[in-house]
């Protein structure tokens, strides 16, 4: 029983440590250039279906990243470009995207009433949560719960992946947590909310 006890300290310890560990973003900026054909130099990527990695949370973009090389989240894309990663180049790469700067879209004017009610209240009527409530009233997510930073985000990549939850083919959020939201969302409803969330800052 003590032995138990003492492994599952340890493995609480070694998990808490090594988010904790700092990234080098020097060395994560020469390790990006095999991404910025896709996410740019700075991370704000062009294409609205490749997610803007600028200003995301470094403790997110590993947690990506091993979802990746670990088959938890499914894109033949990325999985090519993970799979010379350690975990040390993740945790670099984290550190030098999360520090530059996300470029601000716009929403579509007529989805921003929609888009807002969703995202600051929910929906009661199919019991859906407000997205505020982990997401944050200005998308900025949290970084020690991992709850990624939307603001910003390309409105056509979210809806992707809301549309991907919503089919349960992405599966990497704990708990169900994404699954859970986006059941009930109808397609105006992701197409709102994924435009307030491109122009919210
Ligand atoms: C050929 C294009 C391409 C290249 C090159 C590429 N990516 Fe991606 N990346 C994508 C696409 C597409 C997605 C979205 C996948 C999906 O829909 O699940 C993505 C998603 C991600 C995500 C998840 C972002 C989020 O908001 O959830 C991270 C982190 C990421 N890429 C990091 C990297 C890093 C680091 C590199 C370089 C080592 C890289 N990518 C290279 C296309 C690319
Ligand atoms: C209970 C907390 C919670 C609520 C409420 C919530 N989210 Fe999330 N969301 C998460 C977590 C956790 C993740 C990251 C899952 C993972 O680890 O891959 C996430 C991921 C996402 C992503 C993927 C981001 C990316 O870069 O790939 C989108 C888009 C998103 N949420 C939109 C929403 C919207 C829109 C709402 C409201 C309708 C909402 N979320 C409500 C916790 C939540």
């Amino acid at each position: 029983m003590k032995n138990y006890l003492i492994i599952i300290c340890l493995l609480i310890f070694t998990s808490t440590y090594s988010f904790a560990v700092e990234g080098d973003s020097a060395k994560g900026k020469t390790l990006s250039q095999t991404c910025t054909a896709c996410h740019s130099v700075d991370g704000n990527s062009t294409n609205p279906i490749w997610p803007k990695l600028a200003g995301q949370h470094a403790s997110y973009i590993v947690k990506q990243l091993n979802d990746f090389k670990k088959g938890n989240r499914v894109n033949g894309l990325m999985a090519a470009m993970v799979a010379p990663l350690s975990e040390q180049d993740m945790i670099d790469l984290g550190a030098y995207f999360s520090t530059q700067k996300t470029t601000l879209g716009a929403a579509k004017p007529e989805l921003i009433e929609i888009g807002e009610l969703i995202y600051r209240a929910g929906d009661h009527k199919t019991g859906v949560p407000a997205c505020m409530a982990c997401h944050g009233p200005n998308g900025a997510g949290n970084p020690t719960a991992i709850y990624p930073a939307l603001s910003g985000q390309h409105a056509e990549y979210i809806s992707i992946q809301l549309n991907m939850f919503k089919a349960e083919k992405r599966n990497n959020d704990p708990n169900k947590m994404m699954r859970t939201v986006a059941r009930s969302l109808t397609d105006l409803q992701i197409e709102a909310v994924s435009q307030y969330i491109q122009g919210l800052h």
